[in-house]
Parts: structure tokens; sequence; C-alpha cells
């Protein structure tokens, strides 16, 4: 049987192009890139060469391109770095943020932080007027993502950014979902700092970076040898980290192509769901191309995921990142969406490799499951 992939917003395959400039750091030229001797410059220039593709594909410096582990790792940095330097005030992130905000600013309640959660809209958009009511309070940290990983919905992080500004907050955003899918201008959206990672753009999965204004004071999360401008310590995964700038130049290149192809396979996916009854959610906000977020009113989410993959296409039920949790998607609610249909919620996620013909024969195979799981339904009631 054929699988196809439909979960992009999880993790995406490595590109070939990726890979072949990867391979060179993983075999002959494997040096550490803080040695003093040849392998070790070999190793050096490669990351710095990186930090430059990464940095020219959100239009940052170079040297404001603090590599990291992962996109957990990037967000951690920034809620633990920036409250390492503050007196405890207000924590505001918005209330759909990925768990990798949504925890570390909950920690922060431990060390005297007020935790705020920003309300959005019905569409999945911020509810601009929760933020000018959150930051008269003194506000140390906002952070609100660009992309939500589960609608696709793009947010107004600039208008954010101005109010967290105004109040002198620390103000970041999570781009991971972002990056690749709409162009991501670092200076323009009047952020302090920004998270991006490289297995969502076919990149590996071990490299992302915290880009961030020279002036934004973070204390480190993890100490040692003083790597990454002393932000973080630990030897640089160069083949990664090479790959990360090799994905970011690919994604420079084929971004808008590839965005249009997209809209035009999910424009057919979603009258096919709409004629099957489904529900899209966020539909009416601007969202990025690849993603689409529905469910069918009295069909379970993660019931649908397991029966879709039995016949070898892979979604993904509610919020992806934590499917071994069953609670109803936490930006579902925050949309305001009834909990049993949330509890029905499918993302589908595209990316490079699909085509028409798959999204046809999906809709195929989903309208059988969806009658079938129907007729079951209505034999229980
Ligand atoms: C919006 C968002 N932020 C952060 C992350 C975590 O990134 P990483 O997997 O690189 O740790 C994800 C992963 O799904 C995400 O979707």
């Amino acid at each position: 049987m054929e699988r196809v992939y439909f979960d992009h917003n999880a993790t995406t395959p490595v590109d070939d192009k990726v890979l072949e400039a990867m391979l060179p750091y993983l075999r002959e030229q494997f040096g550490n890139a803080s040695s003093r001797h040849e392998f070790g410059t070999v190793a050096r220039r490669a990351v710095d060469r990186a930090r430059q593709q990464v940095g020219a594909l959100v239009n940052a410096q170079p040297s404001q391109v603090i590599f990291v582990s992962g996109g957990t790792e990037a967000n951690n940095l920034f809620i633990k770095g920036a409250a390492g330097y503050l007196r405890p005030s207000q924590v505001a992130v918005s209330a759909i943020e990925h768990p990798c905000i949504a925890k570390p600013a909950q920690e922060l309640a431990r060390q005297g932080w007020k935790v705020r959660k920003l309300a959005v809209t019905r569409d999945g958009q911020m509810e601009l007027a929760d933020v000018d009511a959150a930051v008269r309070e003194p506000t140390g940290i906002v952070s609100v993502m660009l992309v939500n990983n589960e609608t696709g919905v793009v947010l107004d992080v600039a208008a954010v950014a101005a109010r967290a500004r105004a109040a002198k907050a620390c103000m970041h955003t999570d781009a991971v979902q972002a990056l690749g899918k709409i162009a991501v201008d670092f200076p323009s959206l009047g952020v302090h700092a920004m998270t991006i990672s490289a297995h969502k753009i076919y990149g590996p999965k071990g490299a992302a970076a915290l880009v961030m204004d020279k002036r934004l004071q973070l204390r480190p999360i993890i100490h040692g040898g003083g790597h990454e401008q002393g932000l973080r310590s630990g030897t640089e995964n160069v083949a990664a980290i090479v790959g990360f700038g090799a994905a970011c130049e690919l994604a420079g290149g084929r971004m808008q192509r590839l965005a249009q192809q997209l809209e035009a396979i999910r424009a057919r996916l979603e009258r096919g769901l709409r004629e099957m009854g489904a529900v899209i959610f966020g539909e009416a906000a601007p969202r990025v191309a690849n993603t689409s977020y529905f469910a069918f009113k009295g069909i379970v989410g993660e019931t649908l995921v397991i029966e879709l993959d039995k016949a070898g296409y892979a979604v993904a039920p509610g919020a992806a990142c934590s499917s071994a949790n069953p609670e109803p998607s936490a930006t579902l609610l925050a949309m305001g969406v009834d909990p049993e249909l949330a509890h029905g919620a499918v993302r589908f996620s595209l990316g490079a490799g699909n085509s028409m013909e798959q999204v046809d024969a999906f809709l195929r195979t989903l309208k059988t499951v969806v009658t079938r799981l129907r007729s079951l339904t209505a034999m229980a009631v």
C-alpha cells in the first residue's frame, strides 16, 4: 500500500538537496567548530554560512541568529531567559500557543509572575482589545505565535508587538509554522525575538534558532563553554545546522510557487470537505496555504485519524504535538468551538511532495470512512 503523508505541520521529510549539503559534515568534515585546527575551521565556516542563509530568509543579520536544538528550546530560552533579567510582573501569551510557550510561561508563576492568556476571536485571530487590556498592567514578557500550528491562521503579531513595546515588554513570536510558508520579515514584525525550526521546512531535526534583537538581554538556560554568544553552550550540531541553512535557501527560492500550488490543492480538498458536511476551523481568517483543520459532527477525530491511517493516509488529530493528550484542542476551545465538535478535529497539512491526485483519492477514501463511521454512530443512538 502506498502511504501518503498529509502531516507536514508535524514534520517534513529532509529534502534531497538539504541532505546532500549535510552529508560531508557527517563524514569527512566532522570537525568541532570550536577547534583551532583545519577540521575545526572547516566546520566553523559551514556554521557561519548557515547563519547567513538562515538570517537571509528572515531579513536578519547573521549575528542575530542563535542556533539551538529545536523550536522547543528556542521558546524556552526566550521565556526563561527574558525572565532571568526581569523582576516578576505579568507574562502574557496567546491562549493558542504551542505547549513549549504555554508551559514555560506557566513555570514563571512559581517565581511570582502573573500568567495571562490573551484571547482569540472565533476565527482564531488575536483579540487586540484583550491585548490592550492586558498591557494596562505592568507586563514584562509577551509572546504570540505568527502562525498557529493547528488552524494555520496567520496572527497579527506586528499589532501585538506595537502594544507590547509601548508597554515596555519583551516581545517574542514563535514563527515555527510560518517559516517557508509566508514571508517572515524579522524587522517589520517589531519583535525582540523570534523562534524558527529546521524540521518544519524540509531540514533536519535537531537545529533551530532564536533570532533576536542584540539589545535583548537573555540569561542562558544551558551553561558551559559559551557557544552561540554565550546563550547556548554545547558543541554545535554542525551537520544539522548546515541542513537548516540549506533548507532556508531552498525555502526562499520556492516559497511563492509552493504556496500557490498548495493553495489550489487545499481549495479542492476543502470543496470536498464542505460537500461532506465538515466544519472548517479558521477558514474566514488569513491562513497559510498548506493547512486545513476540520471536523465532522459526531465523529471523533482520533477515530478518523486511525481509520485513515489504516487506509494509508497520515493526518493528525487535534493538537498534533501532544497526540497522547486526549483533551480537546486548547486552540479550538479558546476559539469558542463546542468541546464535542472540538473532539472531532483533524488536521490536514500539505507539503511539497503532495499532488491534486493524492487529494482526490484521499477524498474518496474519506467519504467511505465518514459514511461508515456515521452509520455506526447512527446505530449506537
Ligand atoms: C508552533 C510551534 N512551535 C514550536 C514547535 C516545537 O518545535 P520543535 O519541534 O522544533 O521543538 C512546534 C512543533 O510542532 C510548533 O508547531
